[in-house]
């Protein structure tokens, strides 16, 4: 026992001591590197040199902190004929150190002047000193010296005139086109800055904590309309017929927020009970496709209110479909921009899962008007506190508002998205270190919005759902209008007191509608701390292998690798210093009720009260962690599973499938057995548990298809014909029944008639003919429209059918549907030519390329071919989109890692060192060498077993 705490003690200084590491970095940045003017003056020689020759004054990519922004006047005048902007600002300053150069962030702008006035100077209209401007693109920083040092603690203006291209692609502030059902092409000007290209739009601060207010003006001709942050105060008429619209000054804000647009957008709106307007803005022809988002955001943006305890602080809210976008969605605050398939939603092409998803995207930009706009992280290092969160939070509000969506069976998809992910040795803490933007912009990806969602999701179940949403109160008023870092969201969740509560004899007293019942003793939760650390500082996922002697279970924890196995020489060195501290639940066959204990240490004993024969840990999964059952574990469940799987409640049902591939992943578990679990499934009730089995039969289906592995192929295909028949005869073709039974269609049908039965081809077949006899009019059931599409695109006559309506339908959804089905064409001239359109840019638009490539890719008469096309035309691929942009990661990850050979694991190797040899290096690289070598490796140990399983059941 003394071991053991010496052990978990050991473990826990490692991990303060790492966190302490990355401090200690940033202070020694920020105190002792940061050169002073007098510095610059005493070395000029040892700092960058400017454009002009010039040594520049500052040699760190953060921004000194000696002048802070307090407020921007910012005047923008866009093009959208000669598709450029000129635009001139006045940023007001607080000096906190004397200094003779002001460092701000600028990219890709012409600065045409710049001129300096103190307080004075404005006060007796006094004409300003003018700046001298120097330039340092590698940093995307500019430095404007002044003639005299500025005063600490005074006040400064700085009146900067610039101008610019609108950009081409989706950054900063860059065109969008969409196309009218008249046939004419209309141009629109948008934002889009986080994380770091506010700086292409104008002069900033442009880091997450110089927060500042914001008073924006828009010139426009009078066919457009303007919109920002905040509502309009009025509209002045200027000579030669421009308008300049002034928008009211913005809350204090994080640059990266900030958004204005021109458009000839149309709008719903409505009031939410607080009195908030909100409105949602798509192109003309497309307003009839609103209505949905206008009723989700006024639900969703009322339960918020009530959820955080705290009013929405602006007086409107704009949701905005953008044709031309290269994410989802982006949180602005006040003008949420999306992606139109994230926005809209048209009664006769979005299907169930379109109205899921434009649920969730909503519900997670609305959360984000408190997580991250608010209360924004101090750094990008901590993006999960915004992301994470926002992810979280579309769990709860979704639940809340939308029940019949049944969002909270469906959450558990999202960790296991990033399970794949985290037990990689590629994979990151949550909390990491980023200083670039590339870094920054690699912060954006699963590990930051799903394990951040799960590890919250997982402290709930641990706090209980009152103390958890008190503690987030607490946060999120302790810390508006600033920025927090981890530390505070965890003292928060621990500090049972509100500012507003009463303390008596060690005790608060509440009377906030959250806590009407509850006595919370403060520190009681001292240890949430303790315990989220090794959840946020540590990558990776836990292991728990439990074996049961008796009335003893002995407990083990280890770090959870899907490719790495326990008998390799390297495994145990990747082992080292990984402690979690695991809050686990666990019911057993004498008791359902939920038992909890927290596993600290690496090894640890629980005694049962009786002997059981079976029991289950990780309750509805609502943990972050794996479990593996060691010794008979595993029969002993899946007797039960057969005996009366309803003992088990559903989402135990489905960690149970997931855990036990996972463990075939690792080699703790044979696949055989995984299969053999399943084998119940024919009795499941539950369609999301039926949906999580057959996930994982199909991924075996499509691996065989790819690698054409044909006997294998043909016995899985019949197994899952005659295994699935009872359901798949009993579906409707229809939109009929609730949202699982719905998606339970969808998934069912669509690997049907994939796997070529004849009486869906027939089915689809029939729909598909009669959609094309009335020219594409005919209604079909929304959810297996790309069923039917798919089968259509099978024939030469299909295929140029589809093609020609996705040209001329005004519906996203339906735009993606058709897309997909073209990309599952077994021609290669036809893949071949869907990717030249992508590339042209016209009919599929650069929005859709990336997406377009993974999809190609998936066909397996398409991967060859998008391999091939992004390795030849990489260059190509890179006018269009920023290496670190979400479409390349897309593309990179989209077309090769599926692969499973040792082949085809060197060609993408050759590659990804061509690219380094030519400076280009992104973490993606490592994720996917990681996981085609996990799949090699899967191949050899599973694909005998799988034919054998087959060759008996068969
Ligand atoms: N803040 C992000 C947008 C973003 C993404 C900015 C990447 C910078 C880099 C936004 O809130 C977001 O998370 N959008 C998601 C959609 C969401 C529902 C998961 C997206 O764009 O994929
Ligand atoms: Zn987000």
């Amino acid at each position: 026992m003394v071991n053991l705490l010496r052990k978990q003690m050991f473990s826990i200084s490692i991990g303060l001591y790492c966190s302490a590491i990355i401090l200690l970095k940033i202070c020694i940045c920020s105190q002792f590197s940061m050169p002073s003017s007098d510095q610059f003056n005493k070395d000029p020689g040892a700092f960058p040199v400017a454009t002009n020759g010039e040594p520049f004054p500052w040699h760190e990519l953060r921004l000194p902190k000696m002048v802070i922004p307090l407020h921007y006047d910012l005047l923008v005048h866009p093009n959208l004929t000669s598709l450029d902007f000129v635009a001139s600002e006045m940023i007001e300053v607080l000096v906190r150190d004397a200094t003779e150069f002001i460092i701000l962030h600028s990219k890709d702008l012409e600065i045409m002047n710049a001129i300096l006035h103190s307080e004075e100077d404005l006060r007796y209209r006094k004409p300003g000193k003018k700046l001298n401007v120097l330039s340092y693109p590698a940093y995307q920083q500019i430095a404007l010296l002044v003639p005299e040092k500025l005063m600490a603690d005074l006040r400064y203006h700085v009146a900067i005139d610039f101008q610019a291209k609108l950009a081409d692609n989706f950054e900063g502030f860059y065109k969008s086109t969409y196309r009218t059902l008249g046939g004419e092409t209309r141009t629109v000007a948008v934002t889009d800055f986080e994380p770091t290209d506010a700086r292409m739009a104008f002069p900033c601060f442009d880091e997450p904590s110089f927060k500042a207010n914001f008073s924006i003006k828009i010139r426009r001709e009078s066919g457009h309309i303007a919109l920002s942050n905040m509502p309009k105060v009025k509209t002045i008429e200027l000579e030669g017929g421009l308008l300049e619209d002034h928008f009211e000054t913005t809350v204090k804000m994080s640059t990266y927020l900030v958004a204005y647009i021109v458009c000839d957008f149309k709008f719903v709106s409505g009031t939410t009970s607080s009195g908030i307007k909100v409105s949602i803005y798509a192109s003309p022809d497309k307003w009839s496709q609103t209505h949905y988002a206008l009723e989700a955001s006024l639900k969703l943006l009322d339960f918020y209110e009530n959820y955080f305890d705290i009013n929405y602080p602006l007086p409107k809210l704009d949701l905005v479909a953008i044709p031309d976008f290269e994410s989802g969605a982006m949180e602005n605050w006040g003008l949420i921009t999306y992606r139109e398939t994230s926005l809209l939603f048209d009664p006769k092409t979005s299907s169930t899962s379109d109205k899921l998803w434009v649920t969730r995207v909503i519900a997670h930009e609305l959360a984000h008007q408190w997580f991250g706009n608010l209360v924004t992280m101090e750094w990008w290092n901590d993006i999960w506190l915004n992301e994470g969160f926002a992810t979280y939070m579309e769990l709860i509000s979704v639940n809340a508002t939308y029940p019949e969506l049944q969002f909270d069976d469906y959450f558990l998809n999202v960790c296991f998205e990033v399970i794949t992910r985290d037990s990689l040795n590629s994979s990151h803490p949550i909390s990491n270190q980023a200083e670039t933007p590339t870094q920054i912009r690699e912060m954006f990806d699963k590990v930051s919005y799903n394990k951040g969602a799960c590890i919250l999701n997982m402290l709930k179940d641990f706090l209980n759902g009152e103390k958890f949403q008190k503690g987030i109160i607490h946060y999120l008023k302790k810390f508006s209008y600033r920025n927090a870092k981890n530390d505070d969201l965890w003292s928060s969740l621990s500090n049972g007191c509100l500012e507003g509560d009463f303390t008596s004899g060690g005790f608060c007293y509440s009377d906030s509608k959250t806590t009407s019942n509850t006595l919370t003793f403060p520190g009681e939760n001292v240890e949430v701390k303790e315990m989220m650390t090794t959840w946020t500082l540590q990558k990776g996922i836990p292991l728990v292998v439990v074996s049961q002697e008796g009335r003893s279970l002995r407990l083990r924890q280890e770090r959870f690798l899907s490719g790495v196995f326990k008998e390799d020489p390297g495994w145990r060195a990747l082992q080292e210093r990984y402690l979690w501290h695991i809050p686990l639940t666990y019911s057993t066959s004498s008791s359902n009720a939920v038992h909890r204990h927290i596993l600290k240490s690496k090894t640890d004993t629980l005694d049962l009260p009786e002997k059981t024969s079976w029991v289950k840990f990780n309750v509805d999964s609502n943990g972050y962690y794996i479990v593996h059952y060691e010794g008979h574990g595993w029969d002993q469940l899946i007797t039960q599973l057969n005996q009366n799987h309803t003992v088990f409640r559903p989402k135990d049902r489905i960690g149970l499938i997931h855990d036990a591939f996972q463990l075939v992943s690792a080699r703790r578990l044979t696949l055989d057995k995984a299969l053999d679990l399943t084998h119940y499934l024919q009795h499941e009730t539950s369609v999301l548990v039926l949906l999580k089995g057959l996930e994982y039969l199909e991924s075996f289906y499509y691996m065989m298809e790819r690698r054409n592995i044909s006997d294998v192929t043909k016995n899985l295909k019949h197994y899952l014909l005659r295994y699935f028949k009872p359901v798949i005869d009993t579906q409707s073709w229809s939109d009929e029944g609730s949202i699982w039974d719905r998606m339970l269609r969808s998934a069912l049908l669509k690997l049907t008639c994939h796997l070529n039965h004849a009486p869906c081809i027939q089915k689809a077949t029939e729909f598909f003919s009669q959609w094309t006899e009335s020219s594409g009019k005919l209604n079909l059931p929304t959810d297996v429209l790309k069923i039917v599409y798919s089968v259509g695109a099978q024939t030469t006559a299909g295929w140029n059918y589809l093609l020609e309506q996705y040209e001329l339908s005004m519906s996203g959804a339906e735009k993606n549907k058709i897309l997909y089905a073209l990309s599952t064409s077994k021609h290669q001239e036809k893949l071949m030519k869907l990717i030249e359109l992508g590339m042209e840019g016209k009919v599929i638009k650069t929005q859709d390329l990336a997406a377009l490539l993974h999809a190609i890719a998936r066909n397996p008469q398409g991967q060859q071919l998008a391999w091939n096309f992004v390795r030849e035309n990489w260059t190509h691929l890179l006018k269009k989109f920023d290496l670190d942009s979400f479409a390349m990661r897309i593309i990179i990850s989209g077309t090769t890692s599926h692969f499973s050979s040792k082949d085809e694991l060197q060609e993408v190797k050759l590659f990804f060192e061509s690219l380094k040899a030519q400076g280009s290096h992104l973490d993606i690289f490592q994720i996917v060498l990681e996981t085609i070598t996990k799949n090699i490796k899967w191949m050899e140990k599973n694909l005998p077993t799988l034919r054998t399983w087959l060759q008996v059941k068969i």
